[in-house]
């Protein structure tokens, strides 16, 4: 497939205050996209749009809680006012925490929904219509490589993005003959902010980030990869071929994944459970 000049052609992102987003939007712009810097840090985003106009990019701080739809489409209106038209959108905006399923409260699941799922929906439903009106364009969802398997204590974050995955795929089938594009990232350990608020959030430290600092790769990296993936579309954008190899292996032998898993990372028992659910308690007779 010959490489698609991105020069001209808006993109909007989600979670732009910070990490893949943010180094995402540096990638764009240099590659001549403008630019619309959504999230709820506005502070942040001016300061970004600083820094891309400064560099001969152009770009839009939008303030942008994508759990609130009227934000989300008030995002791409401002994309069309002041750029002309929307080709792409990338829902990024996302979070995680560490917490077992036996502590975690039904309000902490629906938190995470509410912003890694349905915050990706109401990002693209803002902008599906321009993108099938136009009949082009490019969707990106920032999934996980923990779409593919999960791991302890991150059972919510893990259904989120498998979730967000399946989404993807779905909808890569739906508009392909419509001539959108949909592609689902799929970054390992990156670093960025994700572990200090995993951290705030779970209210512990997470081990992820202490026994994978090594292999921790920088945003930039899922950046290039993305302008790439604009540039030639393809399904999945995946920036570590180990990765993958090991998620592949997780669904060919999960007897061997489990086995692995607990050697890799041992969880400490614990009985105290979330709220209204006593996890000590007799089961009934
Ligand atoms: N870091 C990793 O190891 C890793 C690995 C795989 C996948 N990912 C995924 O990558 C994406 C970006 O995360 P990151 O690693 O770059 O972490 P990050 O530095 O913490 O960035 C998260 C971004 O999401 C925004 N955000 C969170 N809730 C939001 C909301 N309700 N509305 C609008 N924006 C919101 C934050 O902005 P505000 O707080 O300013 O709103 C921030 O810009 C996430 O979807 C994450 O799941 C990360």
């Amino acid at each position: 497939m010959p490489k698609t000049s991105l020069q001209g052609k808006p993109i909007c992102i989600t979670g732009a205050s910070s990490g893949i987003g943010a180094a995402t939007a540096i990638a764009c712009a240099r590659a001549g996209m403008p630019v619309v810097l959504a999230a709820r840090r506005t502070d942040r985003l001016e300061a970004l749009a600083d820094q891309i106009r400064a560099s001969g990019g152009q770009a839009l701080p939008i303030a942008c809680d994508v759990t609130d739809p009227d934000a989300c489409r008030a995002m791409v209106d401002a994309c069309i006012a002041q750029f002309g038209s929307i080709f792409s959108v990338f829902a990024n905006a996302g979070y995680g925490f560490i917490q077992p399923f036996h502590k975690s409260t039904d309000d902490e699941w629906r938190g995470i929904f509410e912003t890694n799922l349905w915050g990706t929906t109401n990002a693209i439903r803002a902008a599906l219509p321009h993108l099938l009106h136009a009949r082009s364009g490019h969707i990106l969802i920032c999934s996980s490589c923990l779409a593919r398997f999960a791991i302890p204590n991150y059972g919510h974050y893990c259904a989120t993005k498998a979730a967000q995955a399946q989404l993807a795929t779905s909808m890569r089938h739906e508009l392909r003959p419509l001539g959108v594009h949909v592609s689902s990232v799929h970054p390992v350990g990156t670093a960025t902010e994700f572990f200090e608020v995993s951290q705030a959030i779970g209210g512990r430290p997470d081990p992820v980030i202490q026994q994978t600092r090594r292999f921790i790769q920088p945003p930039e990296r899922v950046a290039k990869a993305i302008v790439r993936c604009l540039q030639r579309p393809r399904p999945e954008v995946w920036t570590s071929l180990p990765m993958r190899a090991i998620a592949a292996g997780i669904t060919l032998c999960p007897t061997w994944a489990d086995w692995a898993m607990r050697r890799a990372r041992p969880v400490e028992p614990e009985s105290e459970g979330a709220p209204g659910l006593d996890v000590d308690r007799e089961p009934p007779a």
